[in-house]
Formats: structure tokens, sequence, C-alpha cells
């Protein structure tokens, strides 16, 4: 493959397209700063204009799978797989998940290739942040073995991964079993079970579900809520074969919102289904918190969420399309580390 060959990857927020001369100066501007070289080994430091030229010029000379992420056509960092799979964020761009999104574009693009095989990375041990994002795309640690700090002109404590093909093409599917449920990615076929359950003591308790949905209504909102690898999905609830519920899967920030067949109501499905579900959001994306909310006139939804170890962030007034006026709302938010798995 020629560098020219190198295709422009697009993500819901990024744009990964092939660097150009011109991005000298916004690569000197993102590793120029202490906080960003000071986790990237190979670059030289303190870095200058000419390295960043000489780096564009390598990457086309050699053709390297290596990117420019960027955003709204500002370059936002790098991603790439030289000898292993690397990257970096100017430090505006840190905390939003753009590190995940841009590397889960690099490795899916890596292993669309069939003859591509296992990926190598690594990252200092200190670098939670880079190990969030790589353990979320399924990176399995095989040891620990020093690795040169230019910064610092040392070797500091560090950790290599791999993700085998067989690993990643496990995580292409979002499904989970339960004692009595199976959750898994909405398909198509979903829409006509999924408009049968549009009714108003579920939509009431919703702010965004229109009530009386048709199939046709809802197998064309349906495309938006696929699974794609990324934040931002509908899950189904199927008991016994069929679609009784959903949970959706937020973005921006984390945040699911449920519901379930009134014939099913209190019975602990929610509970079940959620339980299963959100470990497995927290092992696949690098997120800290996971945010939910519920109608102060529904206290069940309260439950839920306290006992799984949401705690209530605050309260405000929202609307619903199911109802007339504003309604009192009640919002949680849920740490990682406070999540209580009911058994
Ligand atoms: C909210 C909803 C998902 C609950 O599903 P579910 O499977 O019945 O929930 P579970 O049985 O797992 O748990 C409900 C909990 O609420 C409790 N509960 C039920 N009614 C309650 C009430 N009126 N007051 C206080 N707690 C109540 C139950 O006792 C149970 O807690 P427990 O297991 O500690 O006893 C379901 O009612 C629903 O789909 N409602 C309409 C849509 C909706 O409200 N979605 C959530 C929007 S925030």
């Amino acid at each position: 493959m020629s560098y020219a060959a190198l295709p422009t990857l697009r993500t819901p927020r990024l744009t990964l397209r092939p660097l150009e001369h011109s991005d000298a100066d916004a690569i000197l501007d993102g590793v120029g700063n202490y906080d960003v070289s000071r986790w990237l080994g190979g670059l030289p430091y303190p870095y200058a204009r000419d390295d960043a030229l000489e780096f564009i010029e390598r990457v086309h000379r050699q053709s390297l799978m290596i990117w420019a992420i960027t955003e709204g056509g500002a370059l936002l960092g790098v991603v790439g797989l030289d000898e292993e799979l690397g990257y970096w964020l100017a430090r505006p761009g840190w905390g939003k998940g753009y590190g995940f999104e841009a590397a889960h574009a690099a490795v899916a693009h890596w292993f669309a290739n069939p003859e591509n095989g296992d990926l190598v990375s690594g990252h200092y041990d200190e670098n939670k942040r880079s190990r969030r994002v790589l353990s979320s795309l399924g990176f399995k640690i095989t040891g620990h073995s020093p690795r040169f700090a230019r910064v610092l002109a040392q070797a500091v404590p560090g950790t290599d991964v791999v993700l085998t093909r067989d690993r990643w093409q496990a995580r292409q599917d979002f499904t989970l079993y339960t004692p009595r449920l199976t959750i898994r990615p909405i398909e198509d076929r979903d829409a006509g079970a999924f408009a049968r359950l549009t009714v108003s003591d579920i939509t009431r308790m919703l702010s965004r579900l229109k009530t009386g949905m048709t199939e046709a209504e809802a197998q064309a909102n349906l495309p938006r809520h696929k699974w794609k690898g990324l934040l931002h999905f509908t899950l189904a609830i199927e008991y016994r074969g069929q679609l009784v519920g959903t949970i959706g899967v937020g973005a921006g920030p984390a945040s699911v919102s449920y519901f379930l067949d009134p014939a099913l109501w209190r019975q602990g499905v929610m509970t079940e289904a959620l339980s299963a579900t959100l470990p497995e959001l927290f092992e696949r994306f690098p997120i800290a918190q996971i945010f939910a909310d519920h109608f102060e006139d529904n206290p069940a939804s309260g439950a839920i969420l306290r006992k799984l170890g949401f705690a209530q962030t605050g309260q405000r007034m929202a609307t619903s399309m199911a109802r007339v006026e504003p309604a009192p709302l009640i919002t949680y938010a849920l740490n990682r580390d406070d999540l209580k798995v009911p058994v």
C-alpha cells in the first residue's frame, strides 16, 4: 500500500485522514506540550517543527498506517500502527472519549484486512488513561517491561498488551445472557414489537418516545440505534424469544434509559437486565460514570437505580412527549467503583 492509498476513516465525531505537510504546526502544538510528550517514548524532546516535518515525511515515505485525528478540520492528534498501535491527543482533546473513538477506527481498519494478525501496544504503568483506552478496545496484558521515556532520558516501568483477532471479533457483538433474558443489539426485525410497546404507561416515563408509534416509524428510527461498537446504541431485552423492552445507551456523557413491557413489571426483570449491562459498559468503554434519570412519579425506576449504586445528583423540570406539562425529573450518576450488582 502506498501512503496515498491510506483511506480516510470517519467516526461519529472524528475524521481520520492522511497526514499533510501543513499539519506540522498543529503536531508541534500538540506534542510540544510536556503533558502529552511525557507519555510518548519515541519522540524527540524538546520537539521542534522540523521533527514534525520529518515525522510526516517518514510516514509518507514508508507508507505507514498513521492518520491525523481531526474534528471540524482541526487536527486533534495522531493515531496509527507503526511497530505498535499508538496515539496521542493534544491536551484540549482529553477526557471526551476521542482517544478511544480514534483508536477504535484504526483497529477496525487493521482487522478489516483478513491478512493482518494480532495487534500489539503498550503503555507506561502510570498512564492510566491509555490503559483504559487499550483495555476497552479488548487488549490483554501479556507482560511487563521497561519502556524508554525520552523526556526523562531513562526507561520507566511499562505494560505490554496484545489484541488478538479472535478477541476483537468477539467484541463485534454485544450479546449478554442472564437467567431469564437475552440482551442483544436491536435489529430491524424488532421494529414491530418495539412499536407495540410504545404505550402511554411507558412513554410517559421517558422524554422522547412517541406514544403509539407505527412499525414504519420504529423502523425509520432504528438505524440510529444500531450497535456500531461505540456508545450510542439500543439493546433489545428478549424474554422467551420476544422483545419485551430495551436499554438505550447514550453517548457524551454515557447514560442509560430503559423500559419494559408492563406485563413483566415488578418481577425484577429490569434489575436483572441492568445488572448484566452496566458492568459490560464499564468494561467496554473508557468511562468513569454512567448517568440516568427518572420522573419523580416513577419510584420503581429510582428503586432500581439506587439498588445498582446510582446516587442522586439533582432534580429539574423536564418534558416528555407523552405529557402535557413539564414534570420533576430526578437525575442520577453511577461511579464505576460504586456499581453494585444484586445477587
Ligand atoms: C421502570 C421499569 C423499567 C421497571 O422495571 P421492572 O422490571 O418492573 O423493575 P424491577 O422489578 O427490576 O425493580 C423495580 C423496583 O422498584 C420497586 N418499586 C416498584 N414500584 C414501586 C413504587 N411504586 N414505589 C417504590 N418502589 C417501587 C420494586 O419493589 C423493585 O425494587 P425491589 O426489587 O427492591 O423490590 C418499568 O416499570 C417500566 O418500563 N416503566 C415504564 C418506562 C420507564 O419508567 N422507564 C424508566 C424511565 S427512567
